[in-house]
């Protein structure tokens, strides 16, 4: 009897254990996944996209936990991360991949992406392909997908801006990018290279009187407390690269790879959508929370002028050689400016 009993224990423990084991495995994979925005914005609505396609082209294998905010540090480090494999996933604005892959600079560029339109073109086409190949070769990092952000826009807490002159006086900060630091100096003034998730306490305490990002990452990230002039200037399209760690990637089956490339790609045309949808009804929030929008005199031309004949010539080598610039003017419809 003793015996009989103590076998049927040993069944159900047997049974226990395929089962928890069993589960396990039926388990999806939880990807990390860095945001240095809030909720809300372009990175979290490309974010929550791909991971609600990643967990539906893979059956449920992977999924992706989102961390907003820059909780898993700044965005360069995410990018470093992503490229040591201590990170899967990240979404962070262009700018902050420049430094580690120069060519993308070409995106970068003063002036050289004039619409959402241009963006898509850039990003989607033969262009955007061959600096996806030269980031993983650079930078171990692989771009997956887009999210499409709108015009970064100056906005500052001291004094209206229409002009160049008017910059004068003003501590703006920029992101630690050659490219950006170099267009604010062609307009005169040496602006303050400083990591993302510190820019809300630095404009919070006046170490920095303003910044340029997009409407919706200005809203987002509730600059509207701490700022109060926008200037709709338009030097810079942001576009924020989905990017994963190539490691990874390459540890996963062809067909988690096509999975992953094409929750990609939807996710990608989700953001455009997104942007559209979105970016009207945030400039007239900013403007209910006390903003005061603005647009450059004279059409932009100083701005324009200056940053694209002083910035592009000192750029030519990084982005590839002025080809390379030719060759994505022509393919957004537009001649080589001087
Ligand atoms: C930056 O200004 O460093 C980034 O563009 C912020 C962002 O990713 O939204």
């Amino acid at each position: 009897m003793k015996r009989k009993i103590g076998s049927v224990c040993l069944v159900c423990v047997l049974a226990l254990v395929l089962t928890f084991t069993f589960s396990l495995t039926a388990q999806a994979k939880e990807l990390k996944m860095a945001l240095g925005d809030a909720a809300g914005g372009t990175q979290w609505a490309l974010g929550k996209k791909f991971t609600e396609l990643l967990e539906k082209n893979t059956n449920g294998k992977l999924t992706a936990h989102l961390f907003p905010n820059g909780q898993l540090g700044s965005e360069q480090e995410t990018v470093q991360n992503c490229r040591l494999g201590t990170l899967d996933l990240s979404v962070v604005a262009i700018n902050n991949v420049t430094p580690f892959s120069k060519t993308v600079g070409l995106f970068t560029l003063p002036y050289m992406i004039l619409s959402l339109q241009d963006g898509f073109i850039l990003t989607q086409g033969p262009i955007g392909q061959q600096l996806v190949k030269n980031t993983i070769r650079d930078a171990g990092v692989r771009i997956i997908a887009w999210a499409y952000s709108g015009f970064r826009v100056l906005t500052n807490s001291k004094k209206p801006v229409r002009t160049v002159a008017d910059l004068k006086g003003l501590v703006i900060r920029v992101p630690k990018n050659a490219l950006m630091i170099g267009t604010y100096k062609s307009w005169g003034i040496n602006p303050t290279p400083m990591a993302w998730d510190e820019t809300f306490t630095a404009l919070q305490q006046k170490v920095v009187d303003g910044q340029d990002n997009p409407y919706i990452t200005n809203y987002v990230m509730k600059f509207y407390e701490v700022q109060k002039y926008i200037t709709n200037i338009r030097y810079l399209f942001s576009l924020e690269p989905l990017l994963i760690s190539e490691g990874l990637f390459q540890r996963q089956s062809p067909e988690i790879q096509q999975a992953i490339l094409n929750a990609g790609k939807e996710a990608s045309i989700y953001s455009m959508n997104y942007i559209v949808e979105k970016e009207g009804a945030i400039k007239k929030a900013l403007v209910e929370k006390g903003m005061e929008i603005l647009d450059p005199a004279d059409n932009e031309k100083e701005f324009i002028e200056k940053a694209t004949k002083q910035v592009w010539p000192k750029f030519y080598k990084d982005v590839g050689g002025k080809d390379k610039i030719e060759a994505a003017l022509k393919a957004v419809g537009r001649e080589f400016p001087f």
